[in-house]
């Protein structure tokens, strides 16, 4: 990692310990949109039906673009792995949908919140979830042990996002699918964002051109990469739902 990539995640790590611990305030700053999160959660595509059985805090700490396991079509016995889980939401969504024969995973660099979702697993009695301290850069997680791979507006964030993609690639199992919701640019960003750490945090100045960022998971040896929804969020960036698959 570059010096410049090391700032970047040091600061990124910062601020989403602050979600973590409440502090952050949740304005246009942040990933996560207008103040109150529970709305937030609705307006990115979380159903009513889904939110009523979450505590405050695990809806609290939605900091998504998106509902990724809502179009991973999970099945029961899958093991599924969520790359920068936050405060758990969609590990917890997924770990219901795969059942006491599956498992979910869930990974994020930033102690505070393998904390509060750990604590979340315990709160909500949830056995089927693990929560991992680690980098998607380098994921603490054995070759082809995982069948369904979801992301929530993590990726962006990453300032070596090749090896985000090639990390995703070698724990899928053959055959595996991956479901990412995330922020991409539509054109080149202005430099004067792309040099903004506090831009960086709010997912918007790590945002890749959307085609450099589909090449890239193509590249790391994805096939029938697909986008199967985008919406706009602000200004040049938009939200999108991507497919791919690794071959079997
Ligand atoms: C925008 S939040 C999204 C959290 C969660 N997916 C959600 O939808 O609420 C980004 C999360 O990714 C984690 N994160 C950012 N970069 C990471 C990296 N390189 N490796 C692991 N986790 C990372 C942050 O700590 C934070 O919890």
């Amino acid at each position: 990692m570059t010096k410049k990539g090391e700032k970047i995640k040091q600061h990124v790590k910062k601020h989403y310990a602050e979600l973590a611990k409440g502090t952050s305030c949740c304005d246009a700053s942040t990933c996560c949109g207008p103040s109150s999160r529970t709305s937030y959660a609705k307006m990115i595509g979380y159903l009513d039906e889904e939110l009523k059985d979450l505590p405050e805090s695990v809806t609290g700490t939605v900091a998504g673009c998106g509902n990724p396991t809502a179009l991973a079509n999970l099945k029961e016995g899958e093991v599924v792995l969520d790359l920068g889980s936050g405060g758990g939401i969609d590990a917890f969504l997924a770990a219901k949908k795969v059942g006491p024969e599956g498992k979910v995973i869930g990974v994020d660099m930033t102690e505070e919140m393998i904390q509060l979702a750990k604590e979340n697993a315990e709160r909500m009695k949830t056995e089927n979830v693990e929560f991992r301290l680690g980098e998607i850069e380098n994921l603490p997680v054995e070759d082809g042990a995982v069948d369904v791979l979801i992301s929530n507006c993590v990726i962006n964030l990453s300032p070596d996002k090749d090896k985000v993609f090639s990390e995703a690639f070698r724990v899928l199992r053959p055959g595996g699918r991956m479901l990412i919701s995330d922020i991409v640019s539509q054109g080149e960003l202005p430099d004067e964002i792309r040099e903004n750490l506090e831009m960086w945090a709010a997912c918007v100045a790590g945002a890749l051109d959307e085609k450099d960022y589909l090449q890239k998971i193509m590249n790391a040896g994805f096939e029938k990469v697909e986008v199967i929804a985008k919406n706009d969020f602000i200004g040049m960036v938009s939200s999108i739902k991507v497919r791919a698959y690794k071959p079997s």
